[in-house]
Formats: structure tokens, sequence, C-alpha cells
């Protein structure tokens, strides 16, 4: 087993003892099939932050999104390569429990800062939970990923699973900002589901993606889910045999 499997590993024992203490199995199995179904089918209800609102979803979002988020974000990182100049930051839109800017600081040598930006309180804790227990440095703080500033050059910058939940209005403003972070120097990735319901708006942001050079991608890669991850997720009936997503990159070839 890689080195980087066994800190997985330990990450997810981790989560479970800080999420499960209060908690049972099934608990958390039906907070998981609430949270998808929220995801998948109840989508108005996510702007007002239904999707954190409770211990059952959070538990379900740290124990099972997390490490498939975590996961999806190495593998599409590493596939992407490191990039001219790897980052020194990395900023996380939307960071959620962390682990998708912490996937990506991970992989740059030497390991980057990061810094989660997200509307929840609790994800901010989350988060910098979760960079400490993956011995990065960097922090979380409260804040709307629509207006926090970007820094001008030597980072990376990564929503993952955020831009979906921003209103229209908010999402079109956040392109260009993150199209002149790039043409100052910083790398950037964005990581949605597959589903065109879920994000309509994608081949407007993939067009303009190409059209400053990046590139655009569609993930469906083989999964190998830590035990517990595994176990929830099938216990809740979803699909636990791939990592699937796309993504918008630029700056990384
Ligand atoms: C589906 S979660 C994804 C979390 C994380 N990026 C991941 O990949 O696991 C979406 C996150 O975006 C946050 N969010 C939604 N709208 C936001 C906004 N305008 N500014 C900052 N965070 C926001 C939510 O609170 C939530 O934590």
């Amino acid at each position: 087993m890689s080195a980087s499997r066994d800190s997985l590993a330990a990450y997810v024992d981790a989560l479970e003892a800080r999420h499960r203490a209060d908690l049972s199995f099934s608990e958390v199995r039906r907070a998981l099939q609430a949270l998808s179904s929220l995801y998948v089918e109840r989508r108005g209800r996510l702007r007002s932050g239904a999707a954190l609102a409770g211990a059952g979803k959070r538990a379900a979002f740290a124990l099972y999104y997390g490490p498939i988020h975590l996961l999806l974000v190495r593998k599409i990182v590493r596939t992407l390569g490191p990039g001219r100049r790897p980052p020194g930051e990395i900023i996380d839109l939307g960071c959620g429990t962390g682990t998708a800017g912490a996937a990506w600081a991970t992989e740059c040598r030497p390991a980057a800062r990061v810094r989660g930006v997200d509307l929840s309180s609790w994800a901010v804790a989350e988060a910098g939970w979760t960079y400490r227990r993956l011995g990065l440095r960097g922090r979380a703080v409260r804040g709307d990923a629509t207006s926090t500033p970007l820094p001008k050059r030597g980072a990376g910058v990564i929503a993952a699973f955020t831009l979906n939940e921003l209103g229209e209005d908010a999402r079109r403003l956040l392109l260009p900002r993150l199209l002149d972070v790039h043409g100052t120097g910083s790398i950037v990735l964005v990581v949605e589901p597959l589903s065109r319901r879920v994000s309509p708006w994608w081949p407007e942001w993939a067009a303009a993606f190409l059209a400053a050079g990046g590139r655009v991608d569609e993930w469906r890669l083989p999964a190998t889910l830590p035990e517990a991850t595994l176990a929830l997720g099938k216990a809740a009936s979803l699909d636990t045999r791939e990592l699937l997503g796309r993504s918008l990159a630029l700056g990384f070839a």
C-alpha cells in the first residue's frame, strides 16, 4: 500500500472518530441518502445551505463526499501535471471540508499552503481540521467565493463542486475573475459533476476556458475507496464503482 493510501485511510479513520461518535451507521446512511437527493432532485434548497444543515448531513458529507472529492481531484491534478510553476498557495473556493484544495496542495512539491473560503462556518472549521490532519499549512475563512480576493500570481485557484451552488449572477461575476487570475500567472481548476442538469452553464464556461488556452476534460475513473467510505456509499445505494466528474483547467500544461 502506498504512503498516500495510508494517509487517506488514516484520515478517514479520524473522520469516523470525529463524526460517528454520536451517530449510528444507519443515521449517517439515511442522512447521505437525503443529501444525495438534495444534490440531484431537490436542488432548489441548496442555496439556503440545506446541504450542510444538521449533524447527520454534515457527517455524511464529511465521510462520503469529502474523501471522494479528495480522490477525484488528486487524480485530476496528477493527470494534468504540475504546471509550468507549481503553486505555492491553493485558494479553495467553497472549500467544504477542505479535501479538494488539500488534494491539490499535497500534490505540489513542496506542498502548497491552502486557503479555504466558504460561506458555512461549519465547513470552515472542518476544512481547518482537514488541513491539520493532512499535515498541510493553511487555514479556512468564512467568505463568499464570488468576491474573496484572489492572488495575482503563483497560486492555484480551485472551485470543486461549488459553482453549481451559486446563483446565475454570482457565477457570471466569477468567470472573468478566474480568467484574469490565470492571465496574471496563476493556475485555475474547476471541477463539477458530469450531470448536464446540474451545470447547464458548462458549455459557456468550457468555451471561455478553451479560448483562454485551457482544457476541458471528463473523468470516469475506477474508484478504490477507503473501506468506510465504500461501506457507506453502498449502504446508501450510491454508485461507488467510479469517480465521476468534469473539469476546466487553465495553466497546467
Ligand atoms: C458541494 S460542496 C463542495 C465542497 C468542496 N469544494 C468539495 O469539493 O468537497 C459546496 C460548498 O460550497 C459552499 N458555497 C456555496 N456557495 C458559496 C459561496 N457563494 N461562497 C463560498 N462558499 C459557498 C457551500 O457552503 C459548500 O461547502
